[in-house]
């Protein structure tokens, strides 16, 4: 069980270039994966895992996911008096999750810039940062088991993931040791998006992070670095060059389903993946892509 004091911050700030022109006046944690957009998901992992409290990090694009996350009388009102109590549930299910918060990122400066502007409302917590573009599937708990480390071992915890060398430029990459569990690694070095023949290993830090309350002073000094930005992993890699810092830091390794709903294609596979094991849509979907795929080449 979770201490009660942990809170989640989603940030979601972010530009999401790669989704433009869709991204242009809403932002990419509010594209649709089925029928909730990618930060409902996000939000129920969180609940899942014990979780009441959640920051959203928001940016020029605000007012459509602080609407999501209220009540919209006027629809319930409709729904309820067409009777259509099924689809009053679904619109009422995201104002009731949890106690859903907002703070604005002026800039967006970079991940560590916005998790810094986390800061008064986490307070001196450990706290979970859940990136609202990347869903971990509900049957492959991930969260619940990196707040159980964190708590046991006073670290901070990185979620990782085996990925293809020649990915492993698209992700924070992690230098580690093995410990005496097998699921958890000890980090000795991060690096920021290296190149294949640079990388440390082939394990790429995945959207979930348990940190304790210290990070924040050191993403007060942080520069920028790549693209730029005031890395998250510069933060953290300060923190496992110096345990005398916050403690140790240490990756749990994720081998479950994960969503990547920031990049195109990896969207797509989501949504249809997702869709085929809905009992609503699943039996459908499968027989068009039965009858789709032999005129494909
Ligand atoms: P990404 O690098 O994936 O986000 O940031 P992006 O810049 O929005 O996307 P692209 O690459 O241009 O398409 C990882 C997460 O950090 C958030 C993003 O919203 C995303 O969830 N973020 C990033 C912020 O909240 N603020 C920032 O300044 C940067």
């Amino acid at each position: 069980m979770t201490q009660p004091s942990i809170k989640a911050v989603i940030p979601a700030a972010g530009l999401g270039t790669r989704f433009l022109p869709a991204t242009k006046a809403m932002p990419k944690e509010m594209l649709p994966v089925v029928d909730k957009p990618a930060i409902q998901y996000v939000v129920e992992e969180a609940v899942a895992a014990g979780i009441d409290d959640v920051l959203v990090i928001i940016g020029r694009n605000k007012n459509a996911l602080a609407n999501h996350f209220d009540r919209v009388t006027e629809l319930e009102h409709t729904l309820e008096q067409k009777g259509d109590h099924g689809k009053l549930a679904r619109v009422m299910e995201a104002s009731s999750l949890a106690d859903v918060h907002f703070v604005r990122q002026g800039d967006p400066k970079g991940l560590g810039h916005a998790v810094l502007r986390a800061r008064k409302h986490v307070g001196h917590e450990t706290f979970a940062v859940m990136l609202g573009d990347d869903l971990i599937d509900a049957r492959d708990p991930l969260l619940s088991r990196m707040i159980e480390v964190s708590l046991a071992q006073s670290a901070t915890v990185v979620a990782l993931m085996e990925v293809d060398p020649s990915q492993i430029h698209l992700y924070g990459c992690a230098d580690v040791d093995t410990t005496a569990d097998s699921d958890v690694v000890r980090i000795k070095a991060l690096v920021e998006k290296p190149k294949a023949e640079d990388a440390p290993s082939n394990l790429a830090i995945i959207g979930r992070y348990v940190l304790k309350p210290e990070i924040f002073d050191v993403l007060e000094h942080t520069e920028p670095g790549k693209g730029g930005e005031i890395q998250l992993t510069d933060a953290l890699e300060e923190l496992a060059e110096d345990e005398s810092i916050a403690g140790p830091v240490l990756g749990v390794i994720f081998s479950g389903r994960r969503y990547d709903t920031g990049d195109r294609l990896e969207y797509l596979k989501s949504s249809l993946l997702l869709a085929l094991d809905r009992d609503d849509l699943g039996p459908a979907l499968t027989s068009w892509l039965k009858e789709l795929t032999p005129t494909l080449d």
